[in-house]
């Protein structure tokens, strides 16, 4: 039997409708902060994730789905949704239009990871970007969204940590404290660790190799070398966080797995969740658009990854309650009374009332089996009698109760009681 490939999930009809709650509540948040949905390939040049997310990444050296297509070009299945967001303003030239530009998506991702409980190799995001505003009222309105839409989502154990990594100017003093700092460690270091010093020494606070984090433990922090305007702008967002009811603490420890950030940078983190335990990560990211070919647009965003909130909403019981089956079953007796079924379902379904008949000519007993296994409300019990006075037997499937509905009103009587 072919089986489903490695760090990949099905999503049964079972199952679905917990990820529907998710898709909603996204929806409705972001709507709510007037983020417009943008959709964007599944795939796209390669070189739009090496310049865009970083080639000190993990990311773009190990976990990228790369091939060549017929054509010969390098194409990647995206490994998140910021970098094609990012292209997709700047290919439709809307860094001329209507200012700030915020969107929101719902996308499949894809990253070469070693599968865990949390951690896939296709996964989803809900994400959403917000172009054009520099200043710390932008991060504030993100991260505020991002804390409604998991409050909304029913979540009570999930913390917001913080933290600011400075922009180029200070990172460039941070980066040769770090590197006077690492040095004299380079032996203890993993081999791609010591290729990070090289390259982007912060990339060394995120690696997972015990060694590395025995080490990285006592390094000097962002924090203490932020400039006087990165300062006072990480200053502004606690105020206004605050301002806004949001808690969190400041992580200085947080320097996230893509290259793009700048200043903020945030984690909304849950024990439940386990060793994967960021539900949702984002940050600002003024020089994104630069390094993918655009003029500069200050940008600060973030996503969430569904399995993760799925977890996590299992774990503190939130998940919402099972769908319920149809409104109406239609059972029929003989063949007349099928026929007569079918007919009476193309009304009702006209008229919105969601109803079944029956397709595998199974007995009235197996009918009502069946019609309680999936959840219908109602049952409409048709035979020769019900045909001859144009009116069904209806059976509330909650109390049990009886009462002969006109054919014509059944819509009418469901829809009431529904
Ligand atoms: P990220 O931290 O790489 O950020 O991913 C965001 C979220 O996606 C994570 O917090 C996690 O919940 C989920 N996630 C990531 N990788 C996996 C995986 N292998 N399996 C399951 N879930 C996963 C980004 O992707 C940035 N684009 C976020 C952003 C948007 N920053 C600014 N705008």
């Amino acid at each position: 039997m072919i089986q489903i490939p490695k760090g990949c999930k099905d999503v049964l009809p079972s199952q679905v409708y917990a990820w529907h709650k998710i898709e909603d509540t996204a929806r409705k948040i972001a709507a709510s902060y007037a983020f417009k949905e943008i959709r964007t390939p599944v795939f796209e040049h390669t070189e739009l994730f090496a310049r865009g997310v970083g080639d000190t990444t993990d990311i773009v050296n190990k976990e990228m789905y790369t091939f060549l297509d017929k054509g010969g070009r390098s194409v990647t299945l995206r490994p998140e949704g910021t970098a094609g967001v990012a292209r997709a303003f700047l290919e439709h030239g809307l860094t001329g239009g209507v200012m700030p530009f915020k969107a929101y998506y719902l996308i499949s991702a894809f990253r070469y990871e070693r599968p865990q409980a949390g951690r896939l190799r296709e996964f989803h995001q809900f994400g959403c970007e917000l172009y054009g505003a520099a200043g710390p009222a932008a991060d504030a309105e993100v991260i505020s969204l991002a804390d409604g839409f998991l409050k909304a989502l029913g979540l009570k154990e999930v913390s917001l940590e913080l933290n600011s990594i400075g922009c180029k100017q200070c990172r460039a003093r941070y980066h040769a404290a770090l590197k006077a700092y690492f040095a004299p460690h380079i032996g203890e270091m993993c081999a791609d660790c010591r290729v990070r010093f090289e390259k982007n020494p912060m990339r060394i606070l995120d690696c997972k190799e015990e060694g590395c984090r025995a080490v990285a433990a006592g390094a000097p922090r962002m924090l203490e070398y932020l400039c006087d305007d990165c300062r006072a702008h990480f200053d502004g967002v606690q105020a206004l966080l605050k301002e806004a009811g949001v808690a969190f603490t400041v992580d200085p420890s947080i320097v996230r797995g893509l290259d793009y950030y700048s200043r903020t940078v945030f984690e909304f983190v849950s024990a439940a969740a386990g060793a994967q335990g960021t539900v949702l990560g984002g940050g600002r990211y003024d020089t994104l658009l630069e390094q993918v070919g655009g003029k500069s647009v200050p940008a600060v965003g973030f996503a969430a990854g569904m399995e993760r909130l799925l977890m996590v909403m299992e774990a503190e019981n939130c998940l919402p309650r099972q769908e319920e089956g149809v409104a109406c079953y239609l059972a029929g007796m003989d063949e007349a009374a099928r026929q007569k079924a079918f007919l009476l379902a193309a009304d009702l379904r006209r008229a919105g009332v969601s109803c079944e008949v029956d397709l595998m000519d199974r007995s009235v007993k197996a009918q009502f089996k069946y019609a309680d296994k999936t959840g219908a409300r109602f049952v409409a019990v048709l035979g020769e009698r019900e045909l001859e006075e144009g009116a069904a037997e209806v059976k509330d499937m909650k109390n049990s109760c009886a009462e002969r509905v006109k054919f014509q009103e059944l819509a009418n009587y469901i829809q009431r009681r529904t």
